[in-house]
């Protein structure tokens, strides 16, 4: 399957990160499946993407939709079959597209049969699979919070201790320091390499390993204080030292095999830390291929904070590493809405789009960014993220980054036949896949050059970068391979800007934004329209 690069696919290609429970529904039931995926493959490979991140398909009772897996070979009836799962591999493969999972293994879901024998007798084989403690002082172990509210402590009064979950009580976390639990997730690791999987995104890593001795976090004052979980600063139950080890044996596992890829939601609060971020890619050989920087999601639009979160980002990842992009996921409200409001919108949104396919880094694109999909409009009644039901309104919750895929201007916007389990966002009518295939000018087409252009040019795909100047408005960098030189210039303002071409640049404008840029006649000056880009080679 591929060609003679394929083990490096992961550098050089596009990933595209897909929310299976609304990306296309083919048996009427409102909610995503794979059959669904498989059906939209040729959309996809039409894009010009080189992988797909699925969101967890596992078995689960879906209290977070996903993250709470109970049975880690399984794949959850509501998307489907292992079979359907097989063909999606195979159809996959065959038109070059690699498969990467979603690995939630921080935690199970509370029915995972491990945690129902863990939690059956203190004597029981599995217990230590889990964390589970004594009380202090007639409450719980130490101060530690979930992620998701409340205590992360649960008492258990059938044995008369507490076990330990970052996030909903219904996810318990497994103990990375027992070397019989490591075995055996990498048990069900291995069976999904056997199965064709390609690789896997690491859900939560930074949390896989506690403190030893459980102190108490310290007061400190996050992103989202006075949110009890941002109170203190998270150094003993977050980034503790000993998760190194277990990447290590980790990327062992994955290392019997040919091709295969982690990367890892190595999270941050805002404002990113991507030097915290980086320690997961280890000496950039040992640990995790690739790991996610929060910083440019957290950031401002702008070419001057952009170009500080490049050059922090670049600085941080180890020289035998590699680097991703990443603008959006499951997570986080939608690029466009965070960015692109209003009249410019789409041009805004093309600027972006240049930044994430022309820098240098692996570009991962959720599902729908492509089109400019906006945060859906989620009353409280309709909202079914656990996070939103427990903050709101504090937190709006995950869901308007979820809604359905806008595929046309038909009924439920093309995903279903049926009402979908979310509302789709009413700009469906305007923003949807279809009326932008045909658009010659939509931002669809303009990722598809983008990534066209990416696969013709080694050096946008893989050489190095130098950024350029200290323009407030603009972003310009420089990519060399080889023998190819390109140059990159992307205004980030909404007035025209005149960019004086440094004298290294030659060539001519391989790619634009509409209308075109204008070179002076004096021949070094570049005319970039508002949110315009060029890129010269
Ligand atoms: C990660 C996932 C998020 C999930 C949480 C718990 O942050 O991206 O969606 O709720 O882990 O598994
Ligand atoms: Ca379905």
């Amino acid at each position: 399957m591929g060609g003679s690069n394929d083990h490096i696919w992961w550098k050089h290609g596009v990933i595209y990160q897909i929310y299976p429970r609304s990306f296309y529904d083919t048996n009427g039931d409102g909610v995503g499946d794979i059959p669904g995926i498989t059906a939209k493959l040729d959309y996809l490979s039409w894009l010009g993407v080189d992988a797909v991140w699925l969101s967890p398909v596992n078995t689960s009772p879906m209290l977070d939709f996903g993250y709470d897996i109970a049975d880690y070979r399984g794949i959850d009836p509501i998307f489907g079959s292992n079979e359907d799962f097989d063909v999606l591999i195979r159809e996959a493969h065959v038109r070059g597209i690699k498969i990467v999972m979603d690995l939630v293994i921080n935690h199970t879901s509370h029915l995972h049969p491990w945690f129902i024998e863990s939690r059956s007798s203190r004597g029981n084989p599995k217990r230590d699979w889990y964390i589970w403690r004594d009380g202090r002082k007639g409450g719980p172990p130490n101060n530690w919070r979930a992620v998701f509210g409340g205590r992360s402590w649960e008492w258990d009064g059938a044995t008369e201790q507490y076990y330990h979950h970052s996030f909903l009580k219904e996810q318990p976390d497994l103990n990375w320091r027992n070397p019989e639990l490591r075995e055996a997730v990498f048990g069900e690791v291995r069976y999904w390499l056997d199965r064709g999987v390609d690789g896997f995104r690491l859900d939560a890593v930074v949390w896989f390993v506690k403190d030893e001795r459980f102190r108490d976090n310290p007061p400190g004052w996050g992103p989202n204080a006075p949110r009890p979980y941002d109170l203190q600063n998270h150094v003993y139950d977050q980034n503790r030292p000993e998760v190194h080890g277990v990447l290590r044996e980790f990327r062992t596992v994955l290392d019997e095999y040919d091709g295969r890829m982690a990367v890892g939601e190595t999270y941050t609060e805002s404002p990113g830390d991507p030097v915290q971020s980086a320690r997961y890619l280890g000496d950039g050989t040992d640990e995790l291929h690739l790991a996610f920087d929060f910083s440019l999601i957290f950031s401002k639009y702008g070419a001057a904070r952009f170009r500080e979160c490049l050059s922090n980002w670049y600085a941080a990842v180890p020289d035998e590493g590699w680097s991703c992009l990443v603008m959006g996921n499951h997570d986080q409200p939608r690029m466009a809405s965070r960015w692109c409001r209003g009249r410019d919108g789409m041009m805004k949104a093309k600027a972006l789009a240049a930044l994430l396919l022309a820098a240098r880094g692996t570009p991962f694109l959720y599902y729908g960014d492509e089109i400019g999909m906006m945060n859906g409009r989620i009353g409280r009644r309709q909202m079914r993220d656990p996070l939103g039901l427990k903050y709101w309104p504090f937190h709006p919750g995950r869901d308007r980054e979820r809604t359905p895929m806008q595929w046309s201007d038909g009924p439920h916007a093309g995903f279903s036949p049926a009402e979908p389990w979310l509302p789709v966002t009413d700009n469906y009518r305007e923003v949807n896949v279809e009326a932008q295939i045909k658009d010659p000018d939509s931002l669809l087409n303009f990722y598809r050059a983008l990534i066209s252009l990416r696969k013709e040019r080694p050096a946008l795909r893989s050489g190095s970068l130098k950024l350029h100047g200290s323009d407030p408005e603009v972003l310009s960098f420089s990519r060399e391979e080889g023998g190819e030189r390109i140059f990159v210039a992307i205004n980030f303002s909404g007035a025209a800007y005149y960019l004086p071409l440094p004298e290294s640049v030659e060539g001519r404008i391989v790619f634009s934004t509409e209308p075109s840029p204008l070179i002076s006649s004096a021949g070094k000056c570049l005319d970039l329209p508002p949110y315009g880009a060029a890129i010269f080679s």
